[in-house]
């Protein structure tokens, strides 16, 4: 077989690095439902002397996916996690009482939650920059107890999209670790340890998994004394993924490409149709070229993802587009092959205090698109039905 390093990304996620289990020759991995493993002897890990001792603590089938995952984002290490969210509480045992960490400032709402809500209280201190300019504004300002700075780029739901060179030549300065949420875009499209972060964050439950059927989350890590402080915490507090969901989100990575590529090319002209709407007041999608992040997207990523916001011209149009879609489906979360269309004011970003809301564009004129894999030409049919044309 070709060497891993020379095979292009499509071949990589549809054959994992560790190809075959227990000699069987099994093509697809197999799912060690199996809570332990027996030891031959004092002192042995493992029957077969494989290392395996606890699954809380590690088993084949994560490990199997975590191979694959931090072989597709080119980290040194990554680990899986029960969802997203375990994935960013993990990271935050990294930080203590005192700390300081510079977000960007449209993030997932439920990250917002657990900052605020939960680690503020706690003694950790967060502020928010809505531009890049303003991270390295946030990064310069205090550099005394700063220790890391966390972005979505592009983020969630705006769109945004903010430089990750130069924050990471600005936090490396600074002496903070960089973490990027890479749930929007994925390893085909974005790798950010290439491009100066410490570490990657996703919601495996997006692109990754890619059906709406799984929930996970990933660390992809840069660095080995990174990644034993991260495998501590995950084994130590018990946020590993299940052998069953693991086995999932390897099968759903095998299509990331084709899946990816698809629902791009659907977006573009979701995108544009809903830029021509008379009743769609604006669109915010990084392909389109006259979003401001069409330029710097094009340096740091490969694509632009499926994910598009836009806004309609008045909230009760709103009430009726999730009435009447029919193809696309009003639900929460994104990255599957269905089309999902979401309404962030009442969802996903409904923790987030209105002020701050209506500074970073939640209005409750704002929609949020998933864009999936079906005809492009069967989801605008159901836009335009759906907005009464
Ligand atoms: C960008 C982003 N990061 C993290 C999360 C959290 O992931 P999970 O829902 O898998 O816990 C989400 C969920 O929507 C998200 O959109």
């Amino acid at each position: 077989m070709t060497k891993r390093e020379s095979m292009e990304f499509e071949t990589r996620c549809v054959h994992p690095p560790r190809g075959d289990f227990d000699g069987t020759g099994a093509i697809a991995t197999p799912i060690y439902q199996t809570a332990t493993f027996a030891h031959e002897g004092l002192g042995e890990d493992g029957a077969t002397g494989s290392g395996y001792d606890y699954t809380r603590q590690q088993n084949p089938t994560r490990e199997q996916l975590e191979r694959l995952v931090a072989d597709l984002e080119e980290a040194d290490d990554a680990i899986a996690f029960t969802s997203g969210m375990a994935a960013v509480r993990a990271l935050m045992e990294l930080f203590v009482p005192g700390d300081r960490i510079v977000c960007s400032g449209d993030l997932y709402g439920g990250t917002y939650r657990l900052f605020d809500q939960v680690l503020t209280p706690f003694g950790l201190a967060f502020s928010y920059g809505k531009s890049t300019d303003e991270v390295l504004a946030r990064i310069g300002e205090a550099p005394e107890g700063l220790r890391a700075v966390y972005i979505e780029t592009p983020t969630n739901p705006m769109m945004n999209v903010f430089d990750i060179r130069r924050i990471a030549e600005a936090a490396r300065a600074a002496g903070a670790l960089f973490i990027v949420d890479n749930t929007f875009l994925t390893p085909y499209f974005q790798r950010p340890l290439t491009l100066g972060a410490d570490i990657v964050l996703h919601s495996g439950s997006k692109y990754l998994g890619g059906h709406n059927d799984t929930i996970a989350g990933f660390l992809a890590i840069r660095g080995q004394e990174l990644s034993e402080r991260l495998r501590f915490v995950a084994k130590t507090t018990g946020s590993g993924l299940s052998p069953f969901d693991s086995f999932l989100l390897i099968r759903g990575i095998k299509t990331l490409a084709l899946r990816l590529d698809r629902a791009q090319e659907n977006a573009l002209a979701l995108a544009e149709w809903l830029g021509a709407h008379p009743l769609v007041t604006s669109v915010r999608y990084p392909g389109l070229p006259d979003h401001e992040g069409y330029a710097l997207s094009g340096r740091q990523a490969t694509g632009f993802g499926a994910m598009i916001a836009f806004s309609v011209a008045d909230a009760a149009l709103v009430r009726q587009i999730l009435a009447r879609v029919r193809v696309i489906r009003f639900a929460e979360s994104l990255g599957g092959t269905e089309s999902l269309i979401t309404y962030p004011v009442l969802q996903t970003h409904a923790d987030i205090p209105e002020q701050e809301r209506l500074e970073i564009g939640i209005t409750d004129k704002l929609l949020r698109l998933s864009v999936g894999v079906e005809s492009a030409a069967d989801l605008i049919a159901d836009l335009r039905q759906a907005l009464g044309d």
